[in-house]
């Protein structure tokens, strides 16, 4: 009937042109606008790699500079916003807050109904900004706490666990989370990042766009994932239990292990490389390696068993929880970072659009299938 024929899942469908990321998942390579991953988690910063997906260039010093003032100048919230963070229930989870808060902040934006490429821009700097805020924000008054004003001399990174803990982060854990950022910003159509353009296609605005990511990233299959690989380690300490033991119980019946497997990558992704490194360089730093060698049992079972790799999300579950961060924290942390790459794309979307809209292969009743009418069904 249908002359279309299906990619489940989109599997393999080259869907737009972008210049943003570059994936070869054969080789394991990610590259932000041409710029290795590797090079970026060495040498870059999370405000260094922000300005490179948004303007498609390095900044210079004096760019560089701008640019950070400009974010940390974003960091005011209206007090409406606040007050939906108080009015939620507080067993919400931080990602159903960070979801509603963000449609929230586009009632309050003067920008708001101009998608232009500088008002996209301006938009931009502020959902950046503000997305980290209402995370650490809601934290805090879910957990009783008084809130913690932004400090505009701080780094994204160091100002989220600035407002986050109420106490000056270390430079040890402010580069580990500005490193976990740069890794997370960008993933080319993985499916928050497609949602986003879908949306932003209609011509809706950024906020609509970025709402709609950041559904799309709660799901266990894309950035909730981080969060179901801790349950587990939690889990198998729980029990006492060991690990490949489980994990083949896991298998036998049939479930997958979060923070394993990819679409894209063949071989290792490239960003689990660096998380592995960061768990392991903490646990030993906090004298404390329990969840890294825990980890690293089930990643050498399932790379046999199973020849699959571990993902961006496998050894973020370990490296968050040493940096004492709460688990129900890592899938909106995982926003805080990829609000880059979101708004990147919109900004590309918006600047040479055309709407996104897909067919469907037809598997239903034949056509014509006669109506029937009511009272003789
Ligand atoms: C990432 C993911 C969604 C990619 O999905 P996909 O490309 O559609 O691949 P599929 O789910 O069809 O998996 C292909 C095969 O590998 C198996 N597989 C994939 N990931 C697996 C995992 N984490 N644990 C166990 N088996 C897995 C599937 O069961 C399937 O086996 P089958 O062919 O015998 O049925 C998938 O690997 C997954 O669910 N991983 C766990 C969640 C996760 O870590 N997500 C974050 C990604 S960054």
């Amino acid at each position: 009937m249908s002359s279309a024929v299906a990619s489940k899942g989109l599997e393999g469908i080259v869907a737009t042109s972008s210049a943003i990321c570059w994936i070869d998942g054969d080789a394991g390579v990610l590259s932000y606008r041409g710029i290795d991953i590797h090079e970026l988690a060495q040498h870059s910063t999370f405000e260094e790699t922000t300005y490179l997906l948004w303007f498609g260039k390095l900044p210079n010093a004096e760019e560089l500079a701008a640019f950070s003032a400009q974010l940390a100048a974003a960091r005011t919230i209206h007090p409406k916003v606040i007050e939906l963070l108080r009015s939620v229930p507080t067993d919400a989870t931080p990602m159903q807050v960070l979801r509603t808060a963000t449609s929230l902040l586009s009632l309050y934006d003067a920008d708001e109904a101009d998608s232009s490429h500088d008002a996209n821009v301006r938009k931009s700097y502020r959902l950046t900004a503000q997305i980290a805020m209402i995370v650490a924000l809601f934290d805090r008054i879910r957990k009783g706490k008084a809130l913690v004003e932004a400090d505009p001399t701080l780094s994204h990174a160091a100002n989220f666990l600035w407002m986050l803990n109420g106490e000056k982060p270390s430079a040890t854990a402010t580069r580990a989370l500005d490193i976990a950022l740069i890794l997370h910003a960008d993933h080319e159509l993985n499916a928050s990042t497609f949602a986003a353009r879908v949306i932003a296609a209609t011509l809706a605005d950024i906020h609509s766009a970025v709402t709609g990511a950041i559904g799309a990233l709660k799901g266990p299959l894309h950035g909730g994932a981080n969060e179901a690989t801790m349950r587990l380690l939690y889990a198998i300490d729980k029990a006492d239990a060991d690990p490949v033991e489980y994990v083949k119980q896991m298998f036998a019946e049939k479930k997958k292990i979060s923070g394993f497997g990819h679409r894209v990558y063949h071989t290792e992704d490239p960003r689990a490389t660096h998380l592995r490194r960061m768990s392991e360089e903490l646990g030993k730093a906090a004298g404390n390696t329990k969840w890294f060698d825990l980890s690293q049992k089930i990643e050498a079972f399932v790379k046999v068993e199973k020849k699959l790799n571990a993902n961006v999300d496998f050894y973020s579950a370990s490296t968050y929880t040493t940096l004492g961060i709460d688990i129900d924290l890592f899938t909106p942390i995982f926003a805080v970072s990829r609000i880059s790459g979101w708004a990147a794309h919109v900004i590309e979307q918006h600047d040479d659009n055309r709407l996104i809209r897909p067919r469907a292969e037809y598997v239903g009743s034949p056509y014509p299938t006669a109506y029937t009418p009511i009272g003789q069904r």
